[in-house]
């Protein structure tokens, strides 16, 4: 980890719109998210390399949407840093649950989940294929199916 990086609340900057499409292909999808949800943003100097909203769903509960760091950055303790920051967060504002869903295909956030403490709790069948007009293949495999996780805080 880089000494000067910090995970900060957007409160009037822009929303980095083109890391937020790196986690969700629709446009319309991540705009709903941004006006419902609360974005946070890593800074590495004066770069913004990560994001992730939070995004209240039922009574307690809070889901960790559109996490997403700049592709340059992979790999370097950027996504798991976010991911414990959502947790700590939806923890201090008083939730008792975080949940996150991730593509059937996309193995690398399904061990990065995990790792934060994630738990399976279901699957949406078919969800990425009714919701999305493109086909999406991750690590030679269709992503078709919702991974559901989550976690009690
Ligand atoms: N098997 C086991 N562990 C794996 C793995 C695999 N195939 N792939 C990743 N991991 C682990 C890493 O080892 C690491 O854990 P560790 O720190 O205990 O070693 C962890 O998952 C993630 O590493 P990190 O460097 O913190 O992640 P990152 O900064 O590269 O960010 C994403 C991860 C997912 C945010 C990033 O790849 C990204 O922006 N992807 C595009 C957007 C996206 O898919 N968002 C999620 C939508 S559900």
């Amino acid at each position: 980890m880089e000494r000067n990086r910090l995970i900060t609340k957007l409160i009037k900057e822009e929303y980095p719109m083109n890391l937020l499409l790196l986690a969700d292909p629709s446009e319309s999808l991540v705009k709903q998210y941004v006006a419902r949800g609360e974005c946070y943003i890593a800074v590495i100097n004066e770069e913004t390399v990560g994001v992730y909203i939070l995004l209240p769903t039922r009574p307690d509960t809070v889901e960790l949407v559109n996490i997403a760091v700049a592709e340059h950055f992979h790999g370097k303790g950027i996504g798991k840093a976010l991911v414990l920051d959502a947790i700590q967060k939806a923890k201090q504002y008083g939730y008792k649950i975080i949940e996150v869903g991730t593509g059937n295909s996309s193995i690398g956030q399904l061990a990065l989940y995990q790792k934060c403490g994630f738990r399976i709790t279901g699957v949406e069948k078919d969800f990425f294929k009714i919701h999305y007009d493109e086909e999406i293949v991750e690590n030679q495999i269709v992503c078709v199916d919702m991974i559901r996780l989550a976690q009690q805080l």
